[in-house]
């Protein structure tokens, strides 16, 4: 499984590729917007550009492939948006992907879309890579690679999120949900026939194999290490990970246990060879 990060955080995305691990990287307006915010906050004077942001974060990328998603509205307006990203950012030595929402309506009584889909088949028409955000559906993972997408993200934390908001059950971010679901008087709680976000991606996944889709799937909005974990149990091409997430992969307490008295039975001969 590749491993993605899922942050615009320069520290952070030039910590992970040091590490030798790190495929590629995933942004969101969001993530972009928290990034610049802290890196702002950080240099006198505001004397940083969003444009000069990216370019860093491309450059530490190097061929790697880095999604830069568009705001939304009409086909005409994220093909619009998708080819002056990919125009400015993208060069021989990198890899820009556009970032496209499946469906970009947010008209609460017509949320009924084709227009992610067109904006999908017109740019990958062009030989621009599209990564389909805002997947939570094995249907919708259906259509967006019809239309042409090179990745699709299912975001499974959304998912376990709306399990547990609609059956009143606290939890906290980054809180494990079983991938089996969770029982309620006999019955597993779903959403829209899902058990959990892992059980999504498996939809998505036995979707793709009974037709042999090559579109990728990106596992997106992972909140744990064990969830991470799920994902490549269920095979997905590509996991993109909160740099939290990518680090907390490389714990466990019988790890550092096992350091510490390795470390405190090392003798003097043994460490002078070294
Ligand atoms: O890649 C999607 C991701 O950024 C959303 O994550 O944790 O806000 O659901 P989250």
């Amino acid at each position: 499984m590749k491993i993605f990060l899922d942050t615009a955080i320069i520290d952070e995305i030039k910590q992970g590729y040091d590490s030798g691990l790190v495929d590629g990287v995933t942004t969101n307006p969001s993530l972009m917007k928290k990034a610049i915010e802290e890196a702002k906050k950080s240099c006198t004077g505001n004397a940083i550009s969003l444009r000069s942001y990216i370019q860093r974060i491309l450059t530490i990328a190097g061929k790697t492939p880095v999604s830069l998603e568009v705001k939304g509205g009409s086909a005409d307006d994220m093909i619009r948006q998708g080819l002056s990203l990919y125009k400015k950012f993208s060069t021989k030595s990198n890899h820009v992907v556009i970032k496209i929402p499946l469906n970009p309506s947010v008209d609460k009584d017509n949320p009924e879309s084709l227009e992610g889909f067109k904006a999908i088949r017109s740019l990958t028409s062009k030989g621009i890579p599209v990564n389909v955000t805002l997947c939570f559906t094995a249907e919708q993972a259906l259509l967006a690679a019809k239309a042409g997408a090179t990745y699709i993200s299912p975001f499974i934390g959304r998912i376990d999120d709306k399990i547990r908001t609609d059956n009143k059950i606290k939890f906290d971010k980054t809180d494990y949900f079983p991938a089996d679901g969770i029982e309620r008087k006999g019955d597993i709680l779903l959403e829209s026939g899902m058990a959990s976000g892992i059980d999504l991606l498996q939809q998505v996944k036995d979707v793709y194999d009974n037709y042999g889709i090559t579109t990728q799937i990106i596992a997106a909005s992972v909140r744990n290490a064990q969830q991470a974990r799920e994902c490549a149990l269920v095979g997905v091409d590509i996991a993109t990970l909160p740099f939290s997430v990518f680090k907390a992969m490389t714990t466990h307490p019988k790890t550092q246990e096992g350091m510490i008295s390795f470390l405190k039975d090392t003798v003097k001969e043994y460490e002078d060879m070294m």
